[in-house]
């Protein structure tokens, strides 16, 4: 198998955002309580009861934007249960219906922020709050104000606003979040963000809870009622391998499945550009971001483990979807200005698995990893010509980027089986060798608690300068960041 690609220096295009490199928090089994959030008396080496290891290698991916509490439990959360003394306790109705201490609130969501350096996204409760109560949460972390509603926040221990900037007005509107109609959200969105303030210097990013997958008509309403009073407009779309009723295992498949699989991710490209174009008719000078803020493999739970809890293993296959769907967010960086990969600890297809003081990183965080020299550069033309693997997806996908003049290209071989020798050429540049960092290894390879380290990067030789470029032997199911010398 052979392919070639082309990159072209010459044409920077747009800037490929930070943030959609963001991450996902929820109030949902091991993620915030155990995974990021252990208290400040636990065993596990902490600060401030932020999980010390965990904190640590989230800081090393840059994680850039963290969204809290939800999902569907942020249309059930109700913010001043989580600040102050004897907090109230409820049940996670959504999410195993376990009994919700609140001990993880405001103050906490935003020392974890700081601790991880990272920008915060709230979501706020559209389905089960008012007007008034999502007001004064912003009141409450962005005024300098000597109000009320601020000197609470002073009792409890923070003098300085926040300063939040991105606000999600309701998550699922569609479903979990109040089974609204399109036209019934628009109203309400209208309603709910008029009273969200600017305080100070701070601008609120404002963001509606947008369309389920490929729900155009739910994208056509908010564009047409509300484009002016928006910032971003969100939307979720999940990989289930099979159905929702019987997704799939996240560690047994076949070669058929892994290929739907990717098939199924790949529909991500379909479903943004229909997206796309209808904001592009509203909106031709892309001032509103379309904001993924929930994606990623959804497989059944791992066997044993409570169903509410959504605690999934994640193989190389998820490294592959990984790779394959930020490549289509960077392409589309003129209108995908954030997106939020569901979720970051112990839920969905996450970066990192914990149990007690133990952590292993997933082959996706690895891709992460290799993706951080994208972060804030500059997207570049790059044409990839590979064989076809599986309905339009192509066995080879790639980004080019260039920041502070250093050019990266990454490039997945999708194939499960099959190795690919890739030429290289770039517009541009004369190229005369690249720095090479690889992950890779049979599709099922999965890290465990037992074997931590089986997926992990390497450094990756054998890359041949040659009269028309680089040359260089991708191994089946691998990802590489070549960083360009020339
Ligand atoms: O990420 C898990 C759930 O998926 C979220 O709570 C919800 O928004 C979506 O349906």
């Amino acid at each position: 198998m052979s392919a070639k690609i082309l990159l072209d220096a010459t044409r920077p295009g747009a800037t490929i955002s930070r943030h959609i490199y963001g991450h996902f928090a929820e109030h949902l089994g091991r993620c915030i309580y155990g995974g990021l959030f252990v208290g400040k008396d636990s065993n596990i080496p902490n600060v401030n009861g932020m999980r010390t290891d965990v904190v640590e290698a989230l800081k090393k991916i840059k994680i850039p934007v963290l969204r809290w509490p939800g999902g569907c439990f942020a249309d059930e959360y109700h913010w001043e249960d989580g600040i102050g003394e004897n907090r109230k306790r409820m049940v996670n109705t959504n999410w195993g219906g376990v009994v919700e201490d609140n001990s993880f609130g405001t103050h906490e969501f935003m020392e974890l922020c700081e601790q991880l350096g990272c920008e915060a996204y709230i979501c706020g409760n559209v389905g089960s709050g008012t007007v008034r109560e999502m007001s004064e949460w912003v009141e409450y972390l962005n005024s300098d104000s000597d109000s009320t509603t601020c000197q609470r926040r002073w009792a409890n221990g923070r003098k300085e606003p926040w300063g939040v900037k991105f606000w999600g007005v309701g998550n699922e509107n569609w479903g979990c979040g109040g089974n609204m109609r399109a036209e019934y959200y628009a109203d309400e969105y209208r309603r709910f963000q008029t009273m969200c303030r600017s305080y100070g210097a701070n601008r609120l990013y404002k963001i509606a809870g947008g369309p389920n997958d490929a729900d155009f008509h739910w994208m056509e309403v908010l564009m047409q009622r509300c484009k002016p009073m928006m910032d971003g407009v969100s939307l979720h779309k999940y990989t289930v391998p099979k159905t929702w009723e019987d997704k799939g295992s996240a560690t047994e498949f076949d070669g058929d499945l892994y290929l739907t699989t990717l098939r199924k991710a790949y529909d991500m490209e379909r479903v943004v550009s229909g997206h796309e174009t209808i904001m592009d008719r509203y909106d031709p000078e892309r001032k509103v971001g379309l904001i993924v803020d929930e994606w990623g493999c959804w497989h059944n739970v791992e066997p044993g483990t409570n169903p509410g809890f959504l605690y999934q293993q994640n193989t190389m296959r998820d490294a592959m979807v990984a790779a394959l769907s930020l490549d289509i967010f960077n392409r589309h960086a003129a209108r995908v200005t954030m997106t939020n990969i569901a979720q970051t600890v112990n839920v969905l297809q996450s970066m990192v698995l914990t149990e007690g003081d133990e952590m292993v990183l997933t082959p996706t965080y690895h891709v992460y990893d290799l993706y951080t020299p994208h972060m804030d550069a500059a997207l570049l033309p790059c044409s990839v010509q590979s064989p076809a693997l599986t309905g339009e997806v192509q066995q080879l996908t790639a980004t080019a980027s260039q920041k502070d003049g250093v050019t990266t290209l990454t490039v997945t071989n999708l194939s499960a089986v099959d190795g690919c020798e890739v030429e290289i050429d770039a517009v541009g540049l004369s190229l005369t060798g690249a720095e090479g960092r690889i992950l890779t290894g049979e599709v099922h390879d999965m890290n465990t608690f037992e074997d931590k380290e089986k997926v992990t990067i390497k450094a990756f030789d054998g890359i041949e300068a040659t009269e028309k470029g680089l040359k260089l032997t991708l191994p089946a199911c691998s990802v590489v960041t070549l960083t360009l010398r020339g």
